[in-house]
């Protein structure tokens, strides 16, 4: 059992936070999506809300609950969630991107259930680029706000590759984790890569990673 700091030091501050996947249809009953839970991002919302941030959550779907007191915009695609962000741009101190955006969707959805047809061993479905919703909002920043966070889901080269983010995306700090454990249970294990140094967190539960990261946000507001 871990015992959360009592501390209000993000009162004042606007934190956007997106969770959970992005699916993208293939046709009105199936669709193309990333497996992620949600929980990392709830996890960061529920802990910024009760630190005082007024919280926005923009969440894909999911099979959570708001947290209390925190306000949920509800979306379903990448496009969705890159209008549901940008649109509530201005507001925000802080964008911690905890989804897991899928990189493609399909060229055009069916508009009906799709058929299999006699004889037919393989299918093939076109799909293209969405837009990177991190790599925007860096690359359209002008100075320090708002503040930036990134992850990187990775199964190899964990660290190397969340600098490689940090760089070309131009945010303030990736949080590296492996696949292998952030997929499962309430634990987590990640590495803090900022432009300056990188912090290993060893085995902490999701809420506590969640202090970490946002202990690290209130710095970066702080300066
Ligand atoms: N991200 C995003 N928009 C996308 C893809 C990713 O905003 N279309 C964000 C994620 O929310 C995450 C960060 O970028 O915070 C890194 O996501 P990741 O999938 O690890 O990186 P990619 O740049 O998509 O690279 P790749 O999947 O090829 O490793
Ligand atoms: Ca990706």
């Amino acid at each position: 059992e871990v015992l959360f700091r009592e501390t209000r030091d993000l009162s004042g501050h606007t934190v956007l936070i997106s969770a959970g996947p992005t699916l993208e249809p293939v046709d009105p009953v199936r669709f193309l999506g990333n497996r992620s839970s949600g929980r990392m991002g709830y996890a960061i919302a529920e802990r910024a809300r009760q630190r005082g941030a007024r919280v926005i959550l923009v969440s894909g779907p999911v099979a959570l609950a708001a947290p209390q007191g925190v306000e949920r915009v509800s979306v379903r695609t990448a496009i969705e969630m890159q209008e549901a962000i940008t649109s509530r741009l201005p507001d925000c101190d802080a964008v911690i991107m905890a989804a897991a955006v899928a990189d493609f969707r399909p060229r055009e959805a069916a508009v009906h259930k799709l058929k299999k047809l006699e004889g037919e061993e393989t299918r093939v479905i076109e799909l293209v680029r969405n837009p990177d919703i991190l790599a925007d909002l860096g690359a359209s920043r002008r100075g320090a706000r708002p503040v930036l966070v990134g992850f990187a889901v990775e199964t190899e080269n964990l660290v190397a590759a969340a600098r490689t983010k940090l760089e070309t995306k131009k945010v303030d700090l990736v949080v590296a984790n492996h696949a292998s454990v952030a997929f499962e249970g309430d634990d987590n294990e990640a590495t803090l890569v900022t432009r300056d140094d990188e912090e290993s967190t060893g085995r902490v539960s999701k809420h506590a990673l969640a202090d970490r990261i946002l202990d690290r946000v209130h710095a970066l507001l702080e300066r």
